[in-house]
C-alpha cells in the first residue's frame, strides 16, 4: 500500500523549499521600485542569510560527525593501537582494558543528515557504551558480588530456557548454549578477539565450531583447541568438515598438563579464552593454564548458576560448581581473575547461565 503520509510530507516541504528559487522572478519590479527595492534587499538578504547559516551549520555538524569515532572508548586496542580519555582513563586506572574494539566512524552517509533519530541513538549507544567499557567498577572480585540475578522468576526461567538450549544447533549438531549466553560470548569475541581459544568439553565440537566462525566472521585469526574425554561425541560431519582453525583433542581435563603440554601453549598467541566446561577438577585444570596466561586473557567458566541444576539431566551439582568457582577464586592464583561485568551483566545482573562466569585476568 502507498504510505499516504510521505506524498503529503512531500508535498508541504518542496514549495518551501522552492521559495529562494523563486526571488528572481520579481527583479524587474525590485529594479524600478526603490521602496519595494529596499524591502527585497532585506528579504533576500535575510533568506539568503538563513540559507548560508544553515548550510554552514549542517556542514560543520557532518564534519563532527565523521570524526567523532566510533570507538572513542579509551581502551587499548590489540595491535597498539589507542585512544586517549584523560578522566575516564585515570579512573579505570589498573582495572584498564586491553579490549580490542573497532575504529568506526559513523558512517559517512547517516552523519550528512545532522542530527536525526538515528544519528542521536547511534551517538547515545556510543556514549553509553564508552561508560559501560571504562566504568572504575567493571572488574569486580567475585566477593563483592551477590548471588542473585535480575532474571525474574530464575528457576522458572532456567526451566523455559533449557529447553531450547538443549535442542540448539549450529551446523546441524547440538551445542549446549542459550540465546543470552551466545549473544554475550559474540560481544567478547566482538572487544577482546581471542586469538587462541581452549573449550575444555567439546560435547559435540559445535561450540568449538561456533567459536572458530565467529573469529572468522568477525575478520581475524584465532584457533580453537577443543579437549573432551569421550571423542565419540564429536558429530562425524563436524569431524570430517571442520577447518585447520579447529583442533579436538582426545584427553582428560583432570590430567591436563599430559593433554596441553607446555611446549605446546607456550607459543599460542594471546588474547586467550579459555572456557571451563566440563565441570570437573577445575581448580586443577585452571591452575595449571594459569602459568600460561597473561594478562588481558579471559577465562569463561560455565553453567554456575544454582538455577540450573533442576534442569540438568546429569546430576551434576551445580550449587557446589559455584562454590567450587568461589574457592578457586579466592586462592592465590584465582584471586588474579576479576569478574568482568561488563559481559556478564550484559543483559542485567547475572542474567547468564554463567554467574559471576566472564572474568579477566590481571597482573598481581
Ligand atoms: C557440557 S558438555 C560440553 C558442552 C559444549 N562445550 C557445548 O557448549 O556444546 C561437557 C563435556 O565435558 C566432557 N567431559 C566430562 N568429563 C571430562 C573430563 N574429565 N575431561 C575432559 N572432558 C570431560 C563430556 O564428555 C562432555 O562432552
Amino acid at each position: 500500500m502507498t504510505d499516504m503520509s510521505y506524498i503529503k510530507h512531500r508535498s508541504l516541504v518542496i514549495p518551501f523549499r522552492s521559495i529562494p528559487f523563486l526571488i528572481p522572478v520579481p527583479v524587474p519590479v525590485i529594479i524600478t521600485c526603490p521602496l519595494v527595492r529596499e524591502r527585497s534587499k532585506t528579504f533576500l538578504l535575510l533568506v539568503v542569510g538563513t540559507r548560508m547559516f544553515r548550510f554552514l551549520a549542517k556542514t560543520s555538524r557532518a564534519t563532527r560527525s565523521i570524526r567523532f569515532p566510533w570507538n572513542s572508548l579509551g581502551v587499548e586496542v590489540a595491535g597498539g593501537n589507542s585512544t586517549n580519555i584523560g578522566a575516564h582513563r585515570a579512573a579505570v586506572g589498573r582495572a584498564k582494558s586491553t579490549d580490542s574494539t573497532s575504529q568506526r566512524a559513523i558512517p559517512e552517509s547517516l552523519a550528512m543528515y545532522g542530527e536525526n533519530d538515528y544519528f542521536k541513538s547511534l551517538r547515545c549507544a556510543n556514549e553509553q557504551l564508552h561508560e559501560a567499557l571504562a566504568s572504575p567498577t567493571r572488574f569486580q572480585s567475585i566477593y563483592d558480588r551477590e548471588d542473585r540475578t535480575d532474571t525474574s522468576s530464575p528457576e522458572s526461567t532456567a526451566l523455559r530456557e533449557s529447553y531450547g538450549k538443549y535442542i540448539t544447533q549450529y551446523r546441524g549438531s547440538f551445542m549446549m548454549k542459550n540465546a543470552y549466553d551466545l549473544a554475550i560470548y559474540s560481544q567478547l569475541f566482538n572487544h577482546v578477539q581471542p586469538r587462541t581459544v581452549i573449550e575444555i568439553g567439546s560435547f559435540t565440537g559445535a561450540s568449538a565450531m561456533w567459536f572458530s566462525d565467529t573469529a572468522k566472521l568477525l575478520g581475524y585469526d584465532c584457533i580453537v583447541y577443543s579437549i573432551d574425554i569421550e571423542h565419540g561425541l564429536i558429530d562425524e560431519t563436524i569431524k570430517t568438515t571442520k577447518p585447520q582453525t579447529v583442533k579436538f583433542i582426545q584427553g582428560d581435563a583432570t590430567k591436563l598438563k599430559e593433554v596441553l603440554y607446555p611446549s605446546m601453549l607456550k607459543p599460542l598467541p594471546h588474547p586467550w579464552l579459555v572456557v571451563e566446561d566440563c565441570h570437573h577438577s577445575i581448580a586443577t585444570a585452571l591452575t595449571y593454564l594459569n602459568q600460561f596466561m597473561n594478562t588481558g586473557d579471559y577465562l569463561v567458566i560455565e553453567d554456575t548458576s544454582p538455577y540450573t541444576l533442576k534442569t540438568e539431566q546429569s546430576g551434576t551439582n551445580y550449587i557446589d560448581k559455584l562454590n567450587i568457582v568461589k574457592e578457586f577464586l579466592k586462592g592465590p592464583v584465582g584471586r588474579q581473575y576479576k569478574v568482568d561485568s561488563f559481559f556478564t551483566d550484559f543483559y542485567g545482573y547475572n542474567c547468564t547461565w554463567h554467574w559471576h562466569g566472564f572474568l579477566r585476568k590481571f597482573d598481581e
